[in-house]
């Protein structure tokens, strides 16, 4: 049989991260059933949110990189479409692999479903059930218009079955006749590869930032609701700067460019403090391996990601999600995960409450084995091999 011809679609950071746990997966054991072809539409361009993950993840370039950039919403999406559709009756490929939930993987799904193309999208059936979030939008959309669909978690493929999918179904899989699988996280499959690799690979990280392990907090903030609303993050910031001062703690704050945006635009006094502020330390996006340092040897995390979220929880370290929701609704349920929205109360709260019983805390395995990229490509090449 020749090889099957796989084509990812990234754009935005978390997506190259995860699509690094499937090339390696295609590098390592699927060598011989796959050709890979990477597509960047270019939502993210800046070194510190792409460049930087392929050269340090050795993923190969990609074949294709569309330069959107940012833009709103729907130019942004429909700009591409059109990019993804020519690569698309160019290149036609067997399958059209998507990531998570960011408007790249909305592009992915409309651009391929049209053209006929299977859709299979990787981390399907997260939901929020808040659909003011515009990932939750992507999110429902790219599952309905796929044809094979990874759940990383048990809450996910429930998710999906209450929305329709059937578990059930019989090859050949079609966008009408889709497959759910419960996979596992492949985020967890690239912290168990990467953990040890970071200590290996960035030796004195954590002394040139002056970070004593297990003595400081880890922030990231970076969705629309917490950046757009600048008074609700100078609530949260304000916030933090308290807490890091009354605790004596260091806060360390590698922050996406949309946030350094509004802090600079709109609240300049508060950026100064922040600045000058000794117990907090203001740095640009880290690397994915300089991330898990930082994960892995912090007190506890106060985050809006959701990647972040669930590597708190790898590393076993306790979170605060600077959101009202969240679609990792395990790790709220293991009591490890709070949700404290932009609240300054409900932080304060249980960041003291993390302070004191970090040590005690529990952290089943939720993501699976760590093989999730294995099962996915396995079952890619089952779906043709039947055919
Ligand atoms: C996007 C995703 C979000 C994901 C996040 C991961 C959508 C709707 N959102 O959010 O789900 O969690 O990526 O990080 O797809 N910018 C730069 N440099 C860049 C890219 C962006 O400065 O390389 C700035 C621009 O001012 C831009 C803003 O960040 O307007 C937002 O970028 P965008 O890609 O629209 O959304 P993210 O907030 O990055
Ligand atoms: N990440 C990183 N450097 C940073 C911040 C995040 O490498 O400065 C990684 C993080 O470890 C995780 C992923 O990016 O693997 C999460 O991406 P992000 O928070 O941007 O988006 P989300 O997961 O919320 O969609």
């Amino acid at each position: 049989m020749s090889k099957i011809k796989l084509l990812n679609i990234v754009g935005a950071r978390p997506q190259i991260i995860k699509a690094s746990a499937i090339s390696r997966a295609i590098r390592t054991t699927f060598r011989q059933h796959f050709n890979e072809i990477i597509v960047h539409t270019g939502q993210h361009y800046d070194k510190e949110l792409s460049g930087v993950f392929f050269a340090e993840l050795d993923i190969h370039r990609p074949d294709y990189n569309l330069g959107v950039g940012s833009a709103h919403h729907g130019r942004q999406t429909a700009m591409m479409i059109i990019g993804i559709e020519e690569v698309l009756l160019k290149e036609k490929p067997d399958c059209v692999v998507l990531y998570g939930d960011t408007n790249s993987t909305l592009a992915g799904a409309v651009a391929a479903s049209k053209l006929h193309f299977p859709v299979i999208h990787i981390e399907a059936g997260m939901r929020s059930f808040n659909k003011t979030m515009p990932e939750e939008l992507n999110r429902i959309m790219s599952d309905h218009a796929s044809t094979l669909l990874f759940a990383p978690t048990n809450a996910a493929f429930k998710n999906l079955r209450n929305e329709g999918f059937k578990p059930e179904n019989s090859p050949p899989y079609t966008i009408d006749n889709p497959k759910i699988y419960l996979t596992g996280d492949i985020m967890y499959d690239n912290t168990l590869f990467f953990s040890e690799l970071a200590e290996k690979k960035k030796p004195g990280f954590l002394e040139d930032l002056a970070l004593q392990p297990g003595n400081f907090v880890l922030v990231t903030i970076h969705r629309d609701i917490n950046t757009d609303d600048h008074l609700r993050l100078q609530n949260i910031i304000h916030t933090l700067i308290r807490l890091a001062s009354d605790n004596e703690i260091t806060m360390v704050m590698p922050f996406h460019p949309r946030t350094t945006g509004t802090l600079k635009s709109k609240l300049g006094d508060l950026n100064k403090e922040l600045h000058n502020n000794k117990n907090v330390i203001i740095i640009p996006p880290v690397s994915y391996l300089e991330m898990i340092l930082l994960e892995k040897h912090c007190r506890m995390i106060i985050t809006d990601s959701g990647g972040v979220q669930k590597e708190s929880h790898f590393f076993g370290k306790p979170c605060i999600v600077l959101r009202k929701e969240t679609e990792w609704v395990e790790l709220v349920n293991n009591g490890t995960t709070r949700l404290a929205d932009a609240d300054p109360d409900h932080i304060s709260a249980n960041f003291l409450k993390f302070m004191e019983i970090h040590k005690n805390l529990k952290f089943p395995k939720f993501y699976g084995d760590g093989k999730a990229a294995n099962f996915i490509l396995n079952e890619i090449r089952l779906m043709f091999e039947k055919e």
